[in-house]
């Protein structure tokens, strides 16, 4: 059991992870709450495709999954259709936090507004740099000297929710987008558990009321990784 700074027992945080591909970011949660490491209970998985390599991940760790990425004709599901389940789902697990590490599809307004509670998002940039897709290969065309990640409350405009944290490297001249995704991977791999935990135990929090009364540090709060 974790213990925070006034040694009171922490409640492991309820999460829900949403997912679409490899899920090394989940696998990181994983094998922290499986250590003991981090005051979480992971409740659940959603991945809305059928091959991603997190479906795997979470089902060898015990973990529900849901996987909404068909209808019954075959067809792949349409958002509304997905988001109608993904919230019946969510639920009935009754998440305190969902997490979208590595999840590709643009969710709506509505279904944001109305989550069970509060989401976060994993984005590889610099919030509010470069958001949407191919942001290795745009920070490289533009010349930029740092590049990183950002973990950001998750709002109806994509991407573009209070930053919570951020990890920050220096770009060398030798990366390239494939060199500058691995190295970022590794900040995102520090990066999101770091964030949950003070989440967990209130060092950061979601809401701007919250954050604009708070004696703790602006936000975001950055970390200087070396990868
Ligand atoms: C991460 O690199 C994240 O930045 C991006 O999708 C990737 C997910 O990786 N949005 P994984 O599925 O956690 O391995």
């Amino acid at each position: 059991m974790s213990i925070d700074q006034t040694s009171q027992p922490v409640k492991p945080l309820r999460i829900a992870v949403l997912v679409s591909g490899s899920g090394s970011n989940l696998q990181v949660l994983i094998d922290a709450m499986q250590a003991g490491a981090l005051p979480i209970e992971i409740v659940g998985v959603i991945s809305n495709r059928d091959d991603a390599y997190a479906v795997t991940r979470a089902k060898d760790a015990g973990i529900e999954v849901a996987v909404l990425s068909h209808v019954e004709s075959g067809k792949r599901m349409g958002i509304k259709t997905f988001e109608k389940h993904a919230t019946a789902q969510l639920e009935a697990w009754q998440p305190d936090l969902v997490v979208l590490a590595g999840f590709m599809r643009v969710l709506s307004a509505d279904f944001i507004d109305n989550a069970p509670a509060p989401m976060i998002n994993l984005h590889p940039s610099l919030l509010p740099a470069y958001k949407g897709l191919d942001t290795h290969t745009r920070v490289l065309c533009s010349g930029e000297r740092e590049h990183g990640c950002s973990i950001h409350v998750v709002t109806a405009e994509l991407d573009a929710g209070q930053v919570l944290s951020q990890a920050v490297l220096p770009i060398r001249h030798t990366d390239t987008p494939d060199s500058l995704q691995k190295r970022v991977q590794v900040l995102e791999h520090q990066l999101l558990p770091w964030t949950i935990l003070q989440i967990a135990i209130g060092g950061v929090s979601l809401t701007p009321s919250e954050q604009a009364s708070s004696i703790l540090p602006a936000l975001p709060l950055r970390l200087l990784i070396d990868a």
